[in-house]
């Protein structure tokens, strides 16, 4: 029995197709159920990318838009658009999956936020996922208060949005234990531990700025496994590995230090949906040999709290050169 509750959501596999390229159409959503996913999160509607499409639209179109009025209403025509194909994915997903769909959204402004969502919610998501990243390259705004805007924005999805709610966040805080207990108080009932941000990069050939590989590797999961470690056994909220999950043996140790599900991207991108079906295998194969029935039988049992030696998962320095 590989099945776990995540927001009170019955999932029968602890593996979660997360918000991607994996997850923006009905052929690879039903591929993914197939395999074996527990969940799926939509490909997050941007409302910078709305933006940025919809005013390049509106100056496409100058020539009719004489009145002011006119192209606002042209932008909000254009706006409603983006959201009526979400909205007509969520539900075709609805429709043909049994397994929990969730809807995200990644917007820079609250209102136009708290509208998709509640629309998204009507619509039969069965949770919604925040996708949060600010960029705190403004030198006039204190730590204090890029925390603050983050639990702002939490407060008023946790008002707007009835039923289940998760944030997806980065781990550069400056007190992620901090960040992560006021987001539980709150009232969000899944944190997701960590996004991957776009790595900006440049090409020395062409003198110009580029982008770095979008995808993660197997060795970036040590972050999100450190803090669901940590947090874990502290917070009410349902913590999600995410980032560097490749295979089966990572889901275990994700399970093992408190994760109550995991999100995967980049493994299926490169190996195919079977990833999925590998994951849930190796962890039925896993559980026989340890002699469990159930993933709630060892979720946390190494987490800081359930350890002895629960001090290990705050270390940051390697004690003892390499070699030696
Ligand atoms: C091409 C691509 C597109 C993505 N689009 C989204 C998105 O729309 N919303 C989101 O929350 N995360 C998005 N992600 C991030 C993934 O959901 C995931 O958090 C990240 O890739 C780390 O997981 P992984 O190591 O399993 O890939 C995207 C990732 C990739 C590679």
């Amino acid at each position: 029995m590989i099945s776990t509750e995540y927001m009170g959501l019955e999932l029968k596999s602890p593996v979660i197709v997360s918000s991607g390229p994996l997850t923006q159409n009905i052929v690879s959503l039903k591929k993914a159920e197939d395999a074996g996913a527990g969940a799926v999160v939509l490909k997050s509607i941007f409302e910078e990318q709305i933006e940025k499409d919809v005013s390049a639209e509106v100056e496409g179109n100058a020539q009719y838009l004489e009145h002011s009025d006119a192209e606002e209403s042209f932008a909000s025509f254009s706006r409603d658009r983006y959201i009526d194909r979400y909205m007509k994915l969520l539900t075709e997903a609805k429709k043909s999956l049994s397994i929990p769909v969730i809807a995200s959204v990644s917007a820079k402004t609250m209102d136009s936020w708290i509208d998709y969502a509640e629309r998204f919610v009507k619509c039969g998501a069965d949770g919604i996922e925040l996708n949060y990243y600010p960029i705190s390259s403004d030198a006039s705004v204190s730590g204090a208060d890029v925390d603050k805007r983050l639990f702002s924005f939490a407060e008023k999805a946790r008002a707007a949005i009835d039923g289940p709610l998760s944030i997806k966040i980065g781990y550069k805080y400056s007190s992620l234990a901090s960040v992560i207990s006021i987001l539980d108080k709150i009232g969000i009932n899944g944190i997701v531990l960590f996004n991957r941000f776009f790595r900006p990069d440049i090409d020395i050939d062409s003198l110009s700025f580029t982008s770095g590989s979008p995808v993660s590797d197997e060795n970036e999961y040590a972050e999100a496994l450190r803090w669901i470690g940590l947090m874990s056994g502290e917070v009410k909220a349902d913590l999600v590995g995410n980032t560097g999950i490749h295979d089966g043996k990572t889901v275990v140790k994700m399970l093992l230090s408190g994760a109550k599900a995991v999100e995967v991207c980049t493994a299926v991108i490169q190996k195919g949906f079977s990833r999925i079906t590998e994951m849930n295998s190796f962890i039925e194969s896993w559980m026989e040999k340890h002699g469990y029935s159930a993933l709630s039988d060892f979720i946390g049992i190494l987490s800081q709290e359930h350890i002895a030696d629960g001090w290990k998962w705050e270390r940051t320095q390697f004690l003892k050169t390499i070699g030696q």
